[in-house]
């Protein structure tokens, strides 16, 4: 039995959800569960392969797992010599860590110990090739053995050449989760319906997905997407050939060009009307909260022709923040008469909420299946 432990980013119900999504999608059985509200914790009767997974998830910062020695027996055999660098995370971490430098030192090793409370610091500091990187979490103890590349996340987010900061960029570890979330193989046809500037076509395309379609209303963000999946290609060393990016309302899409049932799942983070600064009324609010009902409406009478039958949607719907209260967006009935099913992530969870405190707009992510 291997027991591996998943540190997972800021929203540990999404990101355990993406887990999930892409174990059942890759036939790895697990039991799992979530610890200290920050670990998912799998257990497995054969090894994961946790580069493989790292690669793919977007909601897991690091991948451990258990050692069944001491914390200092596993350093004297994984670095016997030489300088030892090591890092420990958990509950009284410096104090143990401290202690542990103490003994080390007085078998007469040179010992260095990194206060690692980031990625970056593990990256740099190399220690998970050194095996280095230990967390304490539960009765055990668990080594890292995979992190998650934020160089190129970063290098996704901040260096791509088309932007457009005032209608809002989805974080690509978020596009990655969601379309994880979709579970959907990666030789099948991905449609993003509101586009923007490309962030969910670029990030399906570093995860091998080859035949990819994007819209968008705006000449711009179609332009811009157009350049993103460009320098994708080039940066990447992606194959980008099969995309397929036009601009066009998602209430009006050619049947020319996208016929019926022609795609396997959509991601999407649709319009979410105009940027919010917290001072709106609660009438405006209301009003917007009816034009996007009815355009998501709208949008998913597209989807149930374009979509095949059984064909998944994750679909964010935003809901807004006012006087301490969520003024949501009633269009669930709505879009479950066009003939979707909601698909909930877990017993507890139909949807999950994407959200930072003090953010006047949260984005509520819900999976729905076409009948
Ligand atoms: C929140 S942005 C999407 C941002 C995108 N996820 C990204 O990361 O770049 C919503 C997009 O929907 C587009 N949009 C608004 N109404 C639309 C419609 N009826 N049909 C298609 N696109 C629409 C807007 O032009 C905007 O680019």
């Amino acid at each position: 039995m291997h027991t591996y432990l998943f540190v997972l980013g800021r929203e540990t119900h999404l990101c355990a959800a993406e887990i999930s999504a892409v174990f059942s999608q890759s036939r790895i059985e697990a039991k799992t569960h979530i610890l200290d509200n920050k670990y998912l914790v799998a257990k497995t009767s054969n090894r994961l392969g946790v580069h493989s997974l790292m690669e793919q998830l977007g909601g897991t910062v690091k991948i451990a797992e258990k050692i069944n020695t001491s914390i200092k027996e596993h350093i004297e055999k994984t670095q016997p010599d030489g300088k030892i660098h090591f890092s420990l995370s958990g509950p009284n971490a410096k104090k143990r860590a401290l202690a542990l430098k103490k003994e080390l030192k007085s078998d007469g090793r040179s010992v260095r110990y990194i206060e690692a409370n980031n990625t970056a610091t593990i990256l740099h500091n190399n220690l998970v090739k050194r095996e280095g990187d230990f967390t304490v979490a539960g009765d055990n103890v668990f080594v890292t053995v995979a992190i998650q590349p934020i160089e190129a996340f970063g290098k996704r987010d901040f260096e791509k050449p088309g932007a457009d900061s005032r209608s809002g960029m989805l974080p690509p570890k978020l596009a990655r989760m969601m379309i994880n979330l979709t579970e959907t193989p990666n030789d099948a046809t991905l449609f993003d319906p509101f586009c923007g500037s490309g962030t969910l076509l670029m990030e399906a395309l570093t995860m091998g997905y080859k035949h990819i379609v994007g819209i968008d209303l705006s000449e711009k963000a179609i332009a811009d997407t157009g350049k993103n999946i460009h320098w994708i290609g080039e940066e990447f060393g992606l194959q980008v050939s099969g995309s397929r990016v036009f601009v066009s309302d998602v209430r009006a899409v050619s049947h020319k060009k996208i016929p019926k049932h022609s795609i396997d799942a959509i991601a999407t983070e649709p319009y979410m009307g105009t940027p919010k600064i917290g001072r709106e009324t609660k009438g405006q609010l209301a009003e917007e909260v009816r034009e996007l009902a009815d355009l998501y409406t709208n949008a998913f009478k597209t989807f149930s022709r374009v979509v095949k039958p059984g064909g998944t949607i994750i679909f964010i719907i935003p809901k807004f923040r006012h006087d301490n209260a969520w003024i949501e967006i009633n269009c669930l009935n709505d879009i479950k008469k066009l003939g979707f099913d909601v698909v909930p992530f877990s017993e507890k969870y139909p949807s999950l909420l994407y959200w930072r405190r003090r953010q006047h707009v949260g984005r509520e992510i819900w999976k729905f299946r076409k009948k």
